[in-house]
């Protein structure tokens, strides 16, 4: 089994940005009520000249450029969105956007654990041998599903794209060290952006169902209980099954829901909050593109080194939850 070597990332998020102050306009809500309870400050909207498939074709390009490789030089391109452009695939457009004429391109679907999820989908392909380079995109763009009426969710959310690429190497450099992986569709209805069941009558004794979704529904505080509950846990389970200290780990690399349940993820660990990357004030939680979107912002910046060692976890509807130790393996910035 070979390992897999992060070596490059890239991004890019709308150009719009909306302040608490500015939502307030249009619903029920206030700054000191978002910062305080989530740390939230801002989120990027996408426009009209915008999509998922710009957006993700954007953090692909810069992910090539920061590898230093040609799209032509592509295996695979993974796609975790919830929010596709197309249901039967955003992936390939990507894909012929690059010009990646080599690269199989689809999407994974697991909501806010999607790069995390397809990240380790990565490392199967590359471990077995039979690909070597893939890139694998977070992306989504959650304002086209919230309701704007709703203060309860609509002030949660922002869109965002983001890409780590990925290469074979020998298993003793690999860049994931482990991971883990959950799902229980028992809790399902916690968080959903489920099909309506609109119908329509299609012949005598036969009636077809309406394609269409119903906006995003959240019962926040059962959302809020799992994951201060399962990623301790699963991070847990992680770091004693790979022979890991917390002490051993330059970041802890969450994804970006809320900052109190990053913080209390610290200390479960006794890990310095300095040492936990943040930028929810900035996006708020952009699902899918959170984890790499942090993770270039942190490359870029310095604070993220080639050598470092970063314990991650996503978690969200599913309800799904993973985790992952990385070691970044990229060039400087
Ligand atoms: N602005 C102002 N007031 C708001 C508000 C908003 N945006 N949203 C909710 N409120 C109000 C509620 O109406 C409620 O008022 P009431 O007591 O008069 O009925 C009060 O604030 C408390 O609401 P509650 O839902 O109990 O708040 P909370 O402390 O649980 O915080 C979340 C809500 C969403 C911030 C919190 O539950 C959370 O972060 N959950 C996890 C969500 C998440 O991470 N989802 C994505 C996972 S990938």
């Amino acid at each position: 089994m070979q390992g897999m070597a992060l070596v490059g990332c890239g991004s890019a998020v709308p150009a719009a940005s909306v302040t608490n102050q500015q939502l307030s306009a249009r619903v029920d809500t206030n700054d000191d009520w978002i910062r305080s309870r989530t740390g939230i400050g801002a989120r990027r909207i996408a426009g009209p000249l915008e999509s998922l498939t710009t957006l993700a074709t954007r953090a692909a390009q810069a992910a090539l450029d920061h590898a230093g490789w040609r799209a032509e030089d592509l295996d695979l391109i993974l796609l975790a969105t919830s929010s596709p452009d197309d249901l039967f695939g955003t992936a390939p457009r990507v894909q012929g956007a690059l010009g990646a004429s080599r690269a199989v391109a689809f999407d994974l679907t697991a909501a806010c654990s999607g790069f995390l999820f397809s990240l380790i989908t990565a490392a199967q392909y590359l471990g077995s041998g039979s690909m070597r380079r893939a890139l694998v995109i977070g992306a989504d763009q959650l304002s086209r599903w919230v309701d704007w009426d709703d203060r309860r969710t609509c002030v949660l959310f922002g869109d965002g794209a983001a890409a780590v690429a990925v290469e074979a190497c020998p298993a003793a450099e690999t860049g994931l060290l482990g991971f883990r992986m959950r799902s229980d569709g028992s809790r399902n209805a916690c968080l959903t952006l489920a099909q309506t069941d609109g119908h329509e009558l299609l012949l005598d004794g036969i009636t077809a169902q309406c394609g269409g979704f119903a906006p995003i529904q959240m019962n926040g505080q059962e959302v809020y209980k799992f994951a201060v509950r399962e990623v301790p846990a699963i991070l847990a389970d992680l770091l004693e099954g790979t022979g890991t200290a917390a002490a051993e780990l330059d970041w802890l690399l969450l994804h970006q829901a809320n900052q109190r349940i990053l913080d209390a993820v610290a200390d479960r660990f006794a890990v310095p909050h300095s040492r936990v990357l943040s930028n929810l004030a900035h996006y708020g939680n952009t699902s899918a593109a959170t984890i790499p979107l942090m993770l270039d912002e942190a490359v870029r910046d310095g604070r993220v080194r080639p050598g470092h060692l970063l314990a991650s976890s996503g978690f969200g509807a599913g309800l799904s939850w993973g985790a992952a130790l990385l070691r970044w393996g990229g060039p400087e910035p």
